[in-house]
């Protein structure tokens, strides 16, 4: 495998994906009952964007360095809410140029009453999220197939979980199909599990039959939640950031819509992009009430 993820810390698909998942982890603690946060493909949870591995943060400078170095301020609170944490990852650690991984945001999330289970498969990244998730008692790490462990931990004895998918898409159109059959195990074991699942948008002759098939084999409420930067079907690299949310909470559709309007503002400065956050599927209440 040759994927690092340092390459893209921080850019601007990063930043979709973390705002979101901080407003998921805010949206799961609006009960007090805990839940286990799962993270299959974790990476190594902290990057240096001054240093060579990340090219010096080339990616992030139209991404979170972007953000922080606008001068307006930020409308929705989600993205105030994750600003905030990577200000407090710089701040704990002293050092400017630190962005965190989802293993970190969500480890500096979790409350007492919830835990959590990361697992990453390379060696030398696992060993960097062990360091990185130093100082957090809650959040477990293992250097191990996520996938294929996902399995042991479900379901869970806390019967509420946030599930994030993150592969890297070496070969989409598997990955896509494997993301595909892996969510659909993890609700056969816990149908309530809230999962959100990454996916790019670079290629539409993958996407769309990809998209078509969830349709078809999902029947739990399902969102899809798409920014992006440069014209959808651009050869040139990642044009995008996807996000497939399997039972969402209550509205985030509408919260979703409006952050994803800002980052693009923020981000898209020419502009080539746009977003949109659609239902693909929508559980019967709410097709009941829109009818
Ligand atoms: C896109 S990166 C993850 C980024 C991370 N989720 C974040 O948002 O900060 C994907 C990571 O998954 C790892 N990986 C690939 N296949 C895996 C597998 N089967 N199980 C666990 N980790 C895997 C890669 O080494 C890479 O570090």
């Amino acid at each position: 495998m040759k994927y690092r993820h340092s390459f893209h810390a921080g850019n601007f698909a990063d930043v979709h994906k973390h705002v979101t998942l901080l407003a998921l982890l805010r949206a799961m603690q609006r009960k007090d009952k805990g839940f286990l946060y799962l993270d299959t493909h974790a990476g190594a949870g902290r990057y240096d964007l001054s240093a060579p591995e990340t090219h010096r943060g080339a990616e992030a400078r139209h991404g979170i360095t972007a953000l922080t170095g606008s001068s307006s301020v930020a409308d929705c609170a989600e993205i105030n809410d994750y600003l905030a944490a990577v200000a407090a990852l710089r701040g704990e650690i002293g050092d400017a140029h630190l962005y965190p991984g989802s293993p970190w945001l969500a480890a500096h999330m979790l409350r007492p009453q919830d835990r959590g289970i990361c697992w990453e498969i390379l060696p030398a990244e696992c060993r960097a999220l062990e360091r990185a998730l130093g100082g957090f008692r809650r959040m477990r790490v293992e250097c191990a197939d996520g996938t294929d462990q996902l399995r042991a931990v479900l379901p869970s004895r806390e019967r509420r979980c946030l599930l994030l998918i993150d592969p890297p898409y070496e070969n989409p159109a598997a990955e896509l199909d494997l993301a595909t059959q892996t969510i659909l195990t993890s609700l056969q074991r816990l149908a309530n599990c809230v999962v959100m699942l990454w996916y790019p948008i670079k290629d539409e002759r993958t996407l769309a039959p990809w998209l078509a098939r969830v349709e078809r084999a999902f029947s739990a409420p399902t969102l899809s939640l798409e920014l992006w930067i440069y014209p959808r079907d651009s050869r040139v690299g990642l044009n995008g950031s996807g996000l497939l949310l399997v039972n969402p909470p209550h509205q985030f559709e509408q919260r979703a819509a409006l952050w994803q309007q800002e980052l693009h503002a923020l981000l898209d400065k020419v502009p080539h992009g746009g977003s949109t956050a659609q239902w693909l599927v929508r559980d019967a209440d709410v097709d009941h009430a829109s009818a």
